[in-house]
C-alpha cells in the first residue's frame, strides 16, 4: 500500500496505487473491481429504499437452487449483469441466481476475466431490515476453453485473482482482497465514493465467539455435536473458556463481524437434506469468503480440508463451511479429522 496520506483515499486511488505496486494486478482487474463497486452502490440505493421503493417481498420466481427469489435478488442480479456487460474486461460472468454462465453481448468487447457473484446474500433478511450483502469472486478465463461454459469457471478457489463483499447495513462497506491483504471501504453517500477506512484487516487467531444456526443441531453429525457441546460447556468444559454466540443468517454480516473482532462461522453438513453436502455455495460464497479470511490471517475449511483446494465439480456445488479465527477453525476441523 503506497499511500501515506492521513486523508481517506478513494477506492479508485487505492486501486491505481495497488496496480503500480503489484505486477500481478492488471488495469483490467482494476477496472472490473471499479465496475463491481459501482454496481454495489446502485444495489445499496435500492436496498436502502425499502418499502418506499416497492422493492420488498417476493419476486414470484425461483432460482436455479429452487429457492423463491425476492424482488431485490432479481434487481441486484440485473444491476450486476448490466454494469458488467460493456466494460470490455470480462469474458463471461456467473451468478448464484442463474443456471448457466452469462455471455457478454456480442456488441461489446471482451476481456479474459470471469466474474462470479451472489448478488444479494442473506435475502431472508431483506424484508426485516437486517444487513444483506453482495459477494463476488474474480477468476481468469482458461485458454482454449469456451468462457461461457461452466467448465471455464470450475477452478479451485486458490486460483481466484480477487474477491470481495459489500455489506448493506447501518453503513455500506466494501471489503476487498486482490491477494495482497484485506481492505475495507465505507461508502460516503454525500460524495458517492467508497473511502478506505480499514487497512490490513486481520482476524484474531483466537476467539470466544461462534456463529451457527443452532436450530439445526439435531441434524448434525457426531463430530459437530461434540464440538459445539464442548463450546457450550464453557469454562468448565474441555475448552476451558466461555463462548458467546451470534447468528445474523446473512453470511456477509457474520463474516464482517468476524473480520472485525474474530470468531468462527460454521454452516456444516446436516441430515435435513442428505443429498446436499451443505447449504452454502462453493463458487459464490465459500471460495470468495475463504480468500478474504485467509488473506486476513484466518482459515477456511469444509470441516476436513482447505476450502480453496477443492476442485469444483459443478457451478452451483454446495459445501460445508468453517471459517474465521485460525486456531478455532483448526480446532473445529480437528474434531472432524479425529472422528474419521
Ligand atoms: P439466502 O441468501 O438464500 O438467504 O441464504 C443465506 C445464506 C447465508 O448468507 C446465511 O449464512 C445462511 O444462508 C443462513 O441460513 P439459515 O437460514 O439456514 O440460518
Amino acid at each position: 500500500m503506497a499511500a501515506t496520506s492521513s486523508k481517506p483515499i478513494t477506492l479508485t486511488q487505492f486501486l491505481i496505487e495497488e496496480q503500480r505496486a503489484h505486477e500481478d494486478f492488471s488495469a483490467e482487474q482494476r477496472l472490473l473491481i471499479e465496475v463491481v463497486a459501482r454496481a454495489c452502490k446502485m444495489i445499496a440505493i435500492q436496498v436502502s429504499r425499502g418499502a418506499l421503493g416497492g422493492v420488498l417481498g417476493e419476486a414470484g420466481t425461483g432460482n436455479i437452487q429452487g429457492e423463491a427469489q425476492k424482488k431485490l435478488d432479481v434487481i441486484s442480479n440485473e444491476i450486476l449483469l448490466q454494469a458488467n456487460a460493456w466494460g470490455g474486461h470480462l469474458a463471461a460472468c456467473a451468478s448464484e441466481e442463474m443456471a448457466d454462465p452469462q455471455p457478454i453481448p456480442d456488441v461489446y468487447p471482451k476481456g479474459d476475466l470471469l466474474l462470479l457473484f451472489d448478488p444479494l446474500d442473506g435475502s431472508s433478511n431483506i424484508d426485516v431490515n437486517v444487513s444483506v450483502g453482495t459477494i463476488f469472486s474474480v477468476l481468469r478465463a482458461p485458454k482454449g476453453v469456451d468462457p461461457t461454459s461452466a467448465e471455464a469457471f470450475l477452478q479451485p478457489g486458490a486460483m481466484q485473482l480477487a474477491a470481495g463483499y459489500c455489506v448493506y447495513g447501518p453503513n455500506c462497506t466494501l471489503v476487498l482482497t486482490i491477494g495482497h491483504g484485506v481492505y475495507g471501504f465505507t461508502l460516503d453517500r454525500e460524495i458517492g465514493s467508497f473511502l478506505l477506512t480499514q487497512r490490513d484487516m486481520t482476524v484474531p487467531a483466537d476467539t470466544r465467539e461462534f456463529a451457527i444456526n443452532m436450530s439445526n443441531q439435531r441434524h448434525w453429525d457426531a463430530p459437530m455435536q461434540r464440538y459445539v457441546a464442548d463450546l457450550l460447556a464453557g469454562a468448565d468444559g474441555p475448552r476451558g473458556k466461555d463462548f458467546n454466540m451470534r447468528w445474523v443468517a446473512s453470511m456477509v454480516a457474520d463474516v464482517h463481524r468476524i473480520l472485525t473482532r474474530g470468531g468462527i462461522f460454521i454452516y456444516p453438513w446436516d441430515r435435513k437434506d442428505p443429498s446436499k453436502p451443505g447449504k452454502l455455495r462453493l463458487m459464490y460464497e465459500a471460495n470468495p469468503m475463504a480468500m478474504i479470511v485467509e488473506q486476513a490471517g484466518g482459515a477456511a475449511t469444509d470441516g476436513r480440508g482447505r476450502i480453496m483446494d477443492i476442485q469444483p465439480g459443478s457451478l452451483h456445488q454446495r459445501v460445508p463451511v468453517f471459517l474465521g479465527s485460525k486456531n478455532e477453525v483448526e480446532a473445529a476441523t480437528g474434531y472432524h479429522l479425529e472422528h474419521d
